[in-house]
């Protein structure tokens, strides 16, 4: 029933057949535990919560695994998106290399799994990321870490002296992005060099990642700035071979330039995002053309219950500020429908035409920036359309063991 303002009010039957179920979440919970989802479907779920549309989730792990076997680009995939075991898990048995990691808590989690060559993509600066890299190399000798300052190649070779160990370590040379690298060309050569004379050290490639490049919109801009911002990178991977040192290793790239980057001369591919995907990278173009990048298929929604609904065309959802909630999210289905935040825990959707919400009603958004929405959660519930068949575990973020 639709009242004069647009609001969807439940039939009095369904209202008394809702009566008839005692629902207790306690029963979810201990049927998660024991892995026993039979019955359960996105309504039995706690919202705010992160679903995985797994249908289009395996789509894209096949996608970009077949792109690498065809076009000879190795992958070792990041997993800064995820920070899930269970997914880097099934990204190996597609192929990936190993993965990479941005936080060392996130390389120690996936060291603790058993998954090997793990690179761990940023330099550790300070003690203790030192002392922690250090000891991943001692526990996994095929651990990785990257370097773009000799201050960091000196430590990080006392340090493994000191282990008795020797550290795989890559340069990580400046591509585009301010945040990190050292000067491509002869400056990061000298790092480079500096690394393979350390004892203790064991230069292994050269990385280079253009977050600049990855997000550029229309294919053909993507691949301009690939190669002005990767194009030195690869450039110096060149004159360490020259220069007889082992650069077999020459990675970066992203989900946005999975289908350039073999063309600049990386050797392999960092993508993460392409697991899921984002408003952000939904709008970059895709190589045909056509103005969504419609190479990998949204696969991860932030579920939301519609929990009042007193003024026209609006409805309020669980989730806000808390959830990383923002205005460029949509919903997922209703593209006429825009999202506001309007405060800690809640958010507003709003619309001019066709239908309203009912109360309880699930809206599925789709995220921004899946790096930091996925970091608010502890779970994945992955789905089958409604039904629950599996949930993986995000890394946890509370307490010291996960900085
Ligand atoms: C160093 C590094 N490599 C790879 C990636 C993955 O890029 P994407 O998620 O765009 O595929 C990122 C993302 O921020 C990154 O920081």
């Amino acid at each position: 029933m639709i009242t004069r303002r647009g609001i969807v009010l439940a039939a009095p039957a369904a209202l008394a057949a809702s009566k008839q179920k005692a629902f207790h979440y306690a029963d979810v919970e201990a049927r998660i535990a024991r892995r026993d989802f039979k019955g359960i479907t996105k309504d039995d779920l706690p919202t705010p919560a992160l679903v995985v549309d797994k249908i289009a989730f395996d789509k894209n792990l096949r996608h970009m695994a077949e792109h690498c076997k065809a076009t000879g680009i190795d992958i070792r995939a990041h997993c800064k998106i995820h920070k899930s075991v269970n997914i880097a898990k099934q990204q190996i048995a597609l192929g990936s290399l190993g993965i990479c990691c941005a936080t060392i808590a996130e390389s120690e989690l996936m060291v603790a799994a058993g998954i090997r060559n793990v690179l761990h993509t940023c330099q550790p600066a300070g003690k203790n990321k030192i002392s922690r890299a250090v000891d991943l190399g001692a526990k996994d000798p095929t651990f990785m870490v990257v370097a773009d300052d000799p201050e960091t190649v000196d430590l990080l070779n006392e340090a493994a002296a000191a282990a008795g160990i020797r550290l795989r370590t890559l340069v990580d040379i400046y591509a585009g992005l301010s945040r990190h690298g050292h000067a491509a060309g002869a400056p990061g050569l000298a790092v480079a060099q500096r690394i393979d004379k350390s004892k203790n050290l064991v230069f292994s490639g050269v990385m280079g990642y253009s977050g600049v490049a990855s997000h550029t919109k229309g294919w053909e801009n993507r691949r301009a700035q690939s190669r002005k911002d990767v194009g030195p990178v690869v450039e110096t991977a060149l004159l360490c071979k020259k220069s007889g040192l082992n650069a077999a290793i020459v990675t970066g790239g992203s989900t946005g330039t999975y289908n350039i980057d073999k063309e600049i001369g990386l050797t392999e591919l960092q993508a993460g995002s392409y697991v899921f995907m984002d408003t952000a990278y939904n709008h970059i173009g895709a190589k045909a053309g056509v103005e969504r990048y419609s190479d990998f298929g949204t696969s991860l929604h932030v579920l939301t219950t519609v929990i009042s609904r007193n003024h026209p065309k609006q409805v309020t959802i669980d989730a806000g500020n808390k959830a990383l909630l923002r205005p460029t999210d949509q919903v997922a289905g209703r593209p006429e429908v825009t999202v506001e935040n309007q405060g800690a825990e809640f958010g507003i959707l709003k619309w001019n035409d066709g239908n309203g919400f009912k109360l309880g009603e699930k809206a599925e958004l789709i995220t921004t920036n899946l790096d930091m929405t996925t970091n608010c959660y502890d779970r994945y519930y992955v789905c089958e359309g409604a039904n629950l068949v599996d949930v993986w575990p995000v890394m946890g973020r509370a307490g010291a063991l996960q900085r």
